[in-house]
């Protein structure tokens, strides 16, 4: 069977004596045990759960599931995208171990990496994920390679099969952040990617609802992952994970319509006079085009970014001009959103390093959602002769 169809019957089954048709919530912190067997039964030959923070089942469900779509052995579910991250870098490279985060990086990481030697571990920051500067950056220490698929927000695509090959022939792995992307587009863990992690929170969650993150890989590399994250205390919650995979179920259908949407639109945008520019790989123009037709399938993403006219003026004029789409600094529901990076999720970007990376003033970020093209399209129209 195909990961989709196993993922839609993901959690069934959970309770064989109660047959339910959807999978329970595990809503409980901790579990149960008739006698001192059964608590070593837990310990020694891994039988059963024995409290939340270390493992529940609504959780492994979502995990189980998660593995299973991005084609790795296992994964660990998280309370945000950031602790998957964190979890995943500190697995690898804590203990003094160096990090090279590369490329167009979300803010949140690139202040995450600006910060490291304060969590255990030392890091550089390479503007651009091109394999030659990310290798002039790396040291006899360099444990660990941190990218980002589909880039947020200019949504560059970066190679993921040179930055792997690299990475194992200096004997360090490489963690891709396929937020952007979604296992429905590329998995990159067929392309060599030693560890793969999504912020639950966009596209796989897909409702706006959730907070969550997931890190997927080898065995070997996701059990001490685990056990920080067990440790740390960064663990997901049932209920979330619960949420998560409820979500999941729909991923491929939300990203098939959704990147349509996103296509539709970006042509639409280059067509605006008061769109400057518009990021997307699926437009012949992006520098990134090429790579992107030959390492993402059924589409280029929901993601697009667009500048329009006028810098923060401009940008604060449109967005006062929207009607149905929402100015929400996230991404990846069902409705259509629209974001300021330069105000939000790149504030603690340097603004030197912003213009450097071309995030300007006027760039809006557009999640695609799943309303009806037509009104989508009216909306920005409509805001952008505000
Ligand atoms: C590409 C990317 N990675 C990671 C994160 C962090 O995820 P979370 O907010 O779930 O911690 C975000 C959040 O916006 C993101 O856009």
């Amino acid at each position: 069977m195909e990961p989709i169809t196993r993922l839609l019957h993901a959690g069934d089954g959970a309770d064989p004596a109660a047959h339910p048709a959807a999978a329970p919530i595990y809503q409980t912190a901790v579990f149960t045990f008739p006698n001192l067997d059964a608590i070593a039964g837990y310990y020694e030959r891994g039988e059963g759960y024995l409290y939340s923070r270390n493992g529940n089942p609504s959780v492994h469900d979502l995990e189980r599931a998660a593995a299973d779509l991005e084609g790795c052995e296992d994964a660990v579910a998280t309370g945000s995208g950031m602790a998957a991250l964190v979890i995943g870098m500190l697995a690898v490279a804590r203990g003094g171990g160096h990090v090279i985060g590369c490329g167009d990086l979300y803010g949140g990481t690139h202040a995450l990496l600006a910060q490291a030697e304060s969590i255990g571990f030392t890091a550089s920051i390479v503007a651009s994920a091109d394999p030659d500067a990310v290798a002039a950056a790396m040291t006899p220490d360099t444990r660990l390679i941190v990218t980002e698929l589909i880039t947020n927000p200019k949504m560059r695509v970066n190679d993921v099969a040179a930055l792997a090959d690299l990475a194992h022939g200096r004997r360090a792995r490489l963690l891709v952040d396929a937020t952007f992307a979604t296992p429905y587009h590329c998995r990159p863990a067929e392309l060599g990617a030693d560890l793969v992690m999504q912020s639950a929170t966009k596209f796989y969650g897909g409702h706006n609802d959730v907070t969550a993150g997931v890190v997927c890989g080898r065995r070997a590399l996701i059990e001490p992952a685990r056990e920080l994250s067990v440790l740390l205390g960064t663990t997901l919650a049932p209920f979330e994970a619960w949420l998560c995979l409820r979500g999941m179920k729909t991923l491929a259908l939300r990203m098939r319509y959704q990147s349509a949407q996103a296509q539709a639109i970006a042509e639409a945008l280059l067509k605006e006079p008061r769109v400057e520019s518009v990021d997307y790989p699926g437009l012949p123009h992006h520098p990134d085009h090429a790579l992107a037709q030959r390492i993402l399938r059924g589409g280029f993403g929901p993601m697009l970014a667009f500048t329009v006219s006028g810098g923060a003026e401009g940008a604060d004029r449109f967005l006062r001009g929207l009607k149905l789409i929402r100015f929400e600094p996230s991404l990846g529901g069902v409705t259509t959103t629209v974001s300021h990076a330069a105000t939000t999720s790149h504030r603690l970007v340097a603004p030197e390093e912003r213009a450097r990376r071309g995030i300007g003033d006027g760039l809006i970020r557009l999640s695609v959602g799943c309303e009806d093209l037509t009104d989508i399209l009216a909306d920005l129209r409509h805001a952008l002769a505000n």
